[in-house]
């Protein structure tokens, strides 16, 4: 367990990544099977993920991102899109799934079909895109800790333009929302930000024991 919290001390938000070095394609698959394992609420997955290695692409995403160069230099680029409204398709589909997966009854799940449904589909749009971009930073958190075991280097971003990721990725036609993004990658042994001590609060002031 202290071997995870020492690369949990060695992670940090890279700033600058050395551009020359890929993730390789086995360790990008277990990044992105860390992600699709992620818990979700009811475990309905509300999200799907991107991995954009374009490079024209990278460049307007970059544009819409306040020129961060993480966005060009990482290895690769994860966007996280989430669902920002679903209806009753989005529940059967999990149900077809889990009948499938499982060897179930459609009978033997209505209970669970008629909770997620009476709970979730009178919500208002608003709550429904925010639930399901809740999801997704779970699967952001997952990921980064995940990189951080294999010693490949990330940087969660919020600092960008939604509605210019979703169209340039096209993402508002396939009903999807750009939740958060993640630069994957390796650090450049110049980047400054790598040396500088974590600023967090103490135990005592973050943690209460009842
Ligand atoms: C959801 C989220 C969004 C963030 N967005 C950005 C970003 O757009 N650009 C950036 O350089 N860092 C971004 N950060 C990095 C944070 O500033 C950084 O994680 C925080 O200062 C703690 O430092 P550490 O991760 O290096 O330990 C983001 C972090 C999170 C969790």
């Amino acid at each position: 367990m202290k071997a995870l919290l020492n690369k949990l001390n060695w992670r940090y938000a890279t700033k600058k990544f050395d551009h020359s070095k890929k993730v390789s394609s086995e360790n990008l698959k277990i990044l992105l099977e860390a992600a699709r394992l992620t818990a979700s609420s009811y475990g309905l997955q509300p999200y799907h993920f991107y991995v954009i290695e374009e490079a024209n692409i990278r460049t307007k995403l970059k544009k819409a991102s306040f020129d961060q160069p993480q966005i060009t230099d990482a290895s690769h680029l994860l966007v996280l899109a989430n669902k920002p409204t679903f209806d009753a398709t989005m529940i059967d589909d999990y149900i077809a799934n889990i009948m499938a997966v499982r060897g179930l009854s459609k009978d033997d799940l209505l209970g669970f079909s008629q909770t997620m449904k009476s709970t979730l589909l009178d919500q208002a749009d608003t709550f429904k895109g925010s639930w399901t971009s809740n999801q997704a930073y779970i699967v952001l958190g997952n990921l980064m800790t995940v990189a951080a075991e294999m010693k490949i280097d990330t940087c969660p971003m919020e600092g960008f333009d939604k509605a210019q990721y979703n169209e340039i990725l096209g993402l508002t036609d396939k009903g999807l929302n750009t939740a958060v993004v993640l630069a994957v990658g390796y650090r450049s042994a110049d980047d400054a930000t790598q040396n500088y001590p974590k600023v967090r609060y103490s135990k005592e002031q973050i943690i209460t024991h009842i």
